[in-house]
């Protein structure tokens, strides 16, 4: 039997993506394997967002090489897509390059390498149609992602995505309600609904659901105990969203909108399509709702042309929102991006200076915030153990790691778990990162 190893890299579509091709391997008659050294097939899943993710999967190509002989080593996902077959110029012992809207191509590209063809490629982006397997085993058993768009139509200054995942294809709604179902029936209860932009998710079938139908639609399937997505832009993000939300207990309450800029200027300059004042109108929206919806957001620093203004606007941003997390980046510059036309480049020590103080200022919101919780009583998924603290590691329906001791179950024991289970947990301590309490026992 072939054997292969994947690694991924990257953001959550691709992890959700590698899942998707080892299903396909494993249906093909390949088995996976731990380590490179015993596969026959390696693949890379790649991630070209900043320039730093790039550089890795180049330099784990390079560490390879010289044991790479008689195996087929592939380049799939973003890098693969970006860079196409240039990949075999900078890595000769390559033999697969395939960008993620070609894995549907996948089996026939299989049969290929095993014909012995020494390069093959799949890099059309032009398919209309999904990435669909029959059933995608998923790494962890009570919670999977489940693909609702893919590709984006978006062209914002300073981003990849565009050019590495293809145009939209929404998935017809039937499609994805059979899938939740069939998760459901398989005993996950947890779906994390992906796509660059959920919000602009259009049903291309007659039942013509948008993104906020969806949502209410997948929330009553029975089984199912909670219900994320992933990501949202706030030019397709309407308030029915928070309305379903409000409505259904399942439908988490937890809304990552990322701004990257407080400044409508540097929106401006990034395509992002709305202004700082639109962006809190849409927080504004989530504040009323009633539910406490958590939210947490993406940040770029140093965009070129941000000035020591426009970066205040962000810290100002940031105070005004009170976001329960933030990730942050320092602009890096991408081929083939609509930002290579701006040349006030920013040194990276300055960028350093602004994403250090973007973190400071969010660690001050984020501690009192967090503060407030103790007292209360959260449910939460138990996702694991961690031996070092002795805790159980759990994630309430806002997100919020909540480490607890149990009185009854202090630790896993021989076919003894909790992981997976839902419990109710009192919160007794934080930090800015997260909770930390005990189960409570009913
Ligand atoms: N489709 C999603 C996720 C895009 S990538 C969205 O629209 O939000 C995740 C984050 O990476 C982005 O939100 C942005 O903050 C960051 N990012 C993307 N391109 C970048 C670049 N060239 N330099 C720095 N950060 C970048
Ligand atoms: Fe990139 Fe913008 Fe599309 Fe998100 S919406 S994937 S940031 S182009
Ligand atoms: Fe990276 Fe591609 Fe995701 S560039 S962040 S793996 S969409």
């Amino acid at each position: 039997m072939k054997k292969f190893y994947i690694e991924t890299f990257g953001c959550q579509m691709n992890v959700h993506d590698s899942e998707k091709v080892i299903s396909t391997l494993v249906n093909k008659g390949y088995s996976q394997v731990e380590l490179p050294d015993d596969a026959d097939l390696v693949l890379y899943n790649t991630c070209s967002i900043r320039d730093k993710a790039e550089a890795k999967v180049f330099q784990r190509l390079n560490e390879f090489k010289k044991r790479s002989k008689d195996k087929v080593v592939g380049v799939i996902g973003c890098v693969a897509q970006q860079e196409g077959e240039k990949i075999f110029d900078r890595a000769p012992h390559v033999g697969l390059v395939a960008g993620s809207a070609s894995y549907n191509q996948l089996p026939q590209m299989l049969v290929q390498i095993e014909a012995g063809a020494r390069r093959v490629t799949g890099l059309s982006l032009d398919t209309e149609d999904t990435f669909e397997v029959p059933f995608t085993k998923r790494d962890n058993p009570h919670k999977a992602f489940l693909t609702i768009i893919e590709g984006c139509d978006k062209s914002c200054a300073y981003c990849v995505v565009p050019m590495t995942r293809g145009p939209e294809r929404s998935r017809a709604s039937a499609g994805i309600l059979e899938e939740a179902r069939q998760l459901a029936a398989n005993g996950y209860t947890e779906i994390t609904l992906l796509g660059q932009n959920v919000n602009s998710y259009r049903d291309p079938s007659d039942a013509g659901l948008d993104f906020a139908m969806l949502l209410r639609r997948i929330g009553e399937v029975q089984g199912l105990k909670r219900i994320r997505f992933t990501t949202s832009h706030p030019r397709d993000f309407v308030r029915d969203i928070v309305h379903a939300i409000d409505e259904n207990p399942v439908l988490c309450n937890h809304i990552h909108l990322p701004v990257q800029s407080g400044s409508t200027e540097i929106l401006d300059r990034m395509r992002r399509l709305y202004t700082r004042d639109e962006y809190l109108r849409q927080i504004d929206w989530m504040k009323a709702a009633k539910r406490d919806i958590a939210i947490t957001s993406d940040i770029i620093v140093g965009f070129p042309g941000e000035t020591e203004a426009d970066f205040e606007k962000t810290l100002g941003l940031l105070d005004t929102v009170q976001y329960d997390a933030v990730f942050s980046f320092k602009y890096s510059q991408r081929p083939n991006t609509p930002a290579l036309q701006y040349t006030e480049h920013m040194s990276e020590e300055e960028k350093s200076r602004r994403l250090t103080m973007v973190q400071e200022r969010q660690r001050q919101i984020q501690l009192p915030r967090n503060i407030n919780y103790i007292g209360s009583v959260e449910e939460v998924l138990v996702e694991g153990y961690n031996r070092a603290t002795q805790q159980w590691i759990g994630k309430t329906s806002q997100f919020k790691t909540l480490n607890f001791s149990h009185p009854v179950v202090p630790a896993p024991a021989e076919g003894h778990t909790l992981e997976g289970s839902y419990l109710d947990v009192r919160v007794l301590r934080a930090g800015p990162n997260s909770l930390a309490g005990e189960a409570v026992l009913s």
